[in-house]
């Protein structure tokens, strides 16, 4: 029996560990353990993925979270250090470019346990991003690694892996098999009427929410679209509600809780159009056939760019709304199965398995 020890701790994490899990719990002769590093708390950030997905429970919990970069990962680094030397895994398993993902190779390689990291060779190009650092790093220290893209599998060549003893594997990406297996769960949010036709937006990535400026000319360019355009449904992140109370910012959208993946399923179902500046949103917009104005300089999923099914528009006040009066209403297809169809977990877990 091969024991995986997996670590989460982040939202996204939950919904792509989901379905990992599940092909790893169909699947003869692995063990997972599961360790949840603590840095996304909150129970509509956390514990309703966990009831809502059917994630086993974290046979370790930790409860990491705040502070800076190198405080939170440092805290990560010695405690997974300790689960790892206790339980003695075969392997470990990181998904995406948190911190979480960063501690959790980083303890593993150094104690010479094999790292696989699922969402291997995404790249930015832009090292202000603490995502880019994280999965630079990961990368390095990980001998299988899963590509969700062609894109993600050139960037590792371009990078010499090929010249390393690793395995670099496209795979296709989990997310899309998450929202393949649950969109037949979607529900609406509890709490209030939401409006017929709506926009769904979500925002929470430092480059947006650090810089006041951005944050300022987002806020303002989601209250113009919300007033002239269509109501804007914004489930907002922790983050950032902090950080537009304390900028003093006046937002006059449709603000809601953040909210689970069933009730957010039924939100990309519903909304006429995605503003985003999430990783993961970006595709699910594309899965359910929605145009995704994205608020951010770069991408790493470029190949919605080219698709046609994405535009960035940055932090810019102007093109953020004329980009939405653009794209509103209009519908994208995944004509060339750019992101695997739904089979990523099952082809990981055949390698993990080996
Ligand atoms: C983290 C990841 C980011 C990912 C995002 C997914 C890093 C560096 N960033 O960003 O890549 O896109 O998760 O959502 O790992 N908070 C709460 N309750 C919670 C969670 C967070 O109040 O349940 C607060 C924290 O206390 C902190 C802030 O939100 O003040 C930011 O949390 P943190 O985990 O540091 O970064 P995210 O912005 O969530
Ligand atoms: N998500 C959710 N509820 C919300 C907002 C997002 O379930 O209120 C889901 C979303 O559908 C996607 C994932 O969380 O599957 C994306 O996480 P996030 O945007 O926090 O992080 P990123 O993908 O940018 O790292």
């Amino acid at each position: 029996m091969q024991r995986i020890l997996t670590i989460i701790g982040a939202r996204p994490q939950f919904i792509k560990a989901s379905v990992v899990s599940r092909a790893i719990q169909a699947a003869e002769g692995i063990e997972e353990v599961m360790l949840h590093t603590g840095q996304h708390f909150d129970a509509n950030m956390s514990d309703i993925f966990f009831n809502q997905l059917g994630i086993p429970r974290p046979d370790i919990k930790l409860d990491i979270h705040g502070g800076n970069h190198g405080e939170m990962t440092g805290r990560m680094l010695n405690e997974i250090e300790h689960a790892l030397l206790e339980h003695k895994p075969d392997r470990v398993l990181v998904y995406g470019d948190t911190n979480s993902t960063l501690a959790g190779a980083l303890a593993a390689a150094k104690l010479h346990i094999p790292v696989a990291h699922v969402e291997a060779g995404l790249r930015s190009f832009n090292m202000q991003m603490p995502e880019e650092i994280n999965r630079i790093l990961t990368d390095q220290v990980s001998d299988l690694l899963f590509c969700p893209t062609t894109t993600a599998v050139k960037n590792l060549e371009n990078e010499g892996f090929a010249r390393k003893p690793v395995k670099v594997m496209q795979v296709g990406d989990v997310m899309q098999d998450a929202a393949l297996l649950f969109a037949k769960k979607a529900v609406p949010p509890a709490g209030g009427e939401l409006p017929d036709r709506f926009i769904l937006a979500t925002l929470h990535r430092a480059e947006n929410t650090d810089s006041p400026e951005r944050l300022a000319s987002i806020v303002k360019a989601l209250n113009q679209i919300h007033r002239e355009q269509a109501p804007v449904v914004l489930p907002l992140h922790p983050r950032t509600r902090k950080l537009i109370a304390e900028q003093g910012l006046e937002i006059n959208v449709h603000l809601i809780d953040p909210v689970g993946y069933f009730e957010m399923v039924w939100l990309l179902n519903h909304a006429q159009l995605v503003i985003t500046d999430s990783g993961g949103v970006q595709k699910e917009a594309f899965f359910f056939g929605k145009a995704c104005v994205t608020l951010r300089d770069q991408t790493e999923w470029v190949e919605l760019i080219e698709a046609g099914a994405n535009e960035l528009v940055g932090a810019d006040y102007d093109r953020i709304v004329d980009s939405a009066r653009q794209h509103f209403g209009r519908t994208v297809k995944d004509t060339e199965k750019l992101y695997g169809g739904g089979e990523a977990s099952l082809e990981i877990v055949q390698v993990l398995e080996t």
